[in-house]
């Protein structure tokens, strides 16, 4: 696993100072990713997808590195309001919105939606002056863990009889857009969808209806096995070629969210309890499924964890969260040393999808975010004899007021 910039006795010091568990927020590294992403996708306006980590420290780093953002709710817009963002660099992509939604991001100034159904089409008839459709389109994509298209856009075959009937309605249509699943493990999915939608935008362009935009939506991937960067280059370039062959003058959207968002992020959690149970010892921690570890749930993920202790011997163990119910359990048959009471548990690729989707069960609290420039910069502070904090900044990670 690839050594963090933090050293062992970093982390304990980290402890120390702010108390476990803690998420470290690294905006180097966000800004880094969206900057990787950038250079692989020259031709692109790339939205940040708030989702996986909709946090202010987060969205006022990649305004300054000049990221859009993909919103898709009310909760988001006032993120992104809150942070200076202005409307005409966003655009809302919940496929289902309620009337009151529409009219919350139309008076924030945000007026690009997605509709993938009649039922949809119909809610913009009032707005239909102020308002800019994509019409998503699903690709079903068995080879990832999150298949978004299971649940929404519609198929290549009906998209025609969808774009006509928002013209019909006099409703501003002014592209396409998909989504092929989250951790897409190859382009393969982008480069089909973007062929199809190449097709679609040509026979609509013969129909009379002038498609201007196709956003890609998001599904970049990052290395969970091995925490290692992606070679997003190398993955972005089938799709580069792909675009090639699209119309010329055709705006180009994509809407990264686990890509920018989950290698930015360590956890550090702490062992507060030890048994053995028919003969295999337990740890129990101080963060679980139920707080930042959630995304080994809903994201299927595992993470990269490994554990800071002075014990030479090893064992195959159970690490448990600190709940009481017996889902949460982030490993069991694992190998780890003899942990004690206050050992550590680092995890890492904790970005995109973990304190997001977090909950308070049992009123545990979720996690801290503490939120800093660079690792250096946290090194340096922490290793310095002056005892104020300067460039860290610690959020109870709550809900975004
Ligand atoms: C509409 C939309 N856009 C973008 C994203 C971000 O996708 P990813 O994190 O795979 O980049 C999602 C994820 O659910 C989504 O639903």
């Amino acid at each position: 696993m690839k050594q963090s910039l933090l050293t062992n006795a970093d982390l304990k010091k980290a402890v120390k100072k702010f108390g476990s568990p803690f998420l470290i927020q690294d905006l180097s590294k966000v800004q880094n990713q969206y900057l990787q992403l950038k250079q692989a996708l020259p031709n692109f306006r790339l939205h940040y997808a708030v989702k996986p980590l909709p946090d202010a420290n987060v969205i006022r780093a990649l305004k300054a590195v000049g990221a859009s953002f993909d919103l898709a709710g009310n909760g988001e817009i006032d993120l992104v309001k809150s942070q200076g963002v202005s409307p005409n660099d966003c655009i809302h992509t919940h496929p289902i919105k309620k009337d009151s939604d529409i009219r919350y991001a139309l008076e924030f100034g945000c007026s690009v939606f997605v509709y993938d159904n009649l039922c949809e089409l119909k809610k913009f008839i009032p707005y239909k002056k102020n308002v800019q459709l994509l019409l998503r389109l699903s690709f079903p994509n068995p080879e990832t863990p999150v298949d978004l298209s299971k649940k929404f856009g519609c198929t290549p075959d009906e998209a025609m009889d969808l774009l006509k009937a928002a013209c019909e309605l006099g409703i501003n249509v002014v592209g396409l857009s998909f989504h092929v699943g989250s951790q897409a493990p190859n382009p393969k999915r982008h480069v089909e969808a973007i062929e199809t939608c190449n097709g679609i935008i040509r026979q609509a362009q013969a129909d009379g209806i002038d498609l201007k935009i196709l956003d890609i939506g998001g599904g970049f991937p990052v290395d969970y096995l091995n925490a290692e960067d992606t070679d997003i280059d190398a993955f972005c370039a089938p799709i580069r070629e792909a675009c090639n062959k699209l119309p010329v003058n055709l705006e180009l959207k994509a809407e990264p969210g686990r890509f920018i968002a989950a290698p930015c992020m360590i956890s550090v959690s702490s062992v507060v309890g030890v048994s053995r149970r028919q003969d295999v010892p337990w740890y129990y921690v101080d963060d679980g499924v139920y707080g930042s570890y959630s995304g080994q749930i809903f994201d299927h993920v595992v993470y990269p964890k490994s554990v800071i202790s002075d014990s030479p011997l090893t064992e195959k163990s159970v690490l448990a969260g600190p709940t009481c119910d017996s889902i949460d359990i982030l490993a069991e048959g694992i190998n780890l040393p003899h942990l004690k009471v206050g050992d550590l548990l680092v995890g890492r690729m904790m970005g995109a999808y973990t304190s997001a989707t977090a909950t308070e069960f049992n009123f545990i609290p979720k996690a801290k975010i503490i939120s800093v420039e660079s690792l250096e910069k946290l090194h340096e502070e922490l290793n310095s004899q002056d005892d104020s904090v300067t460039t860290l900044e610690i959020e109870q990670k709550a809900r975004l007021a």
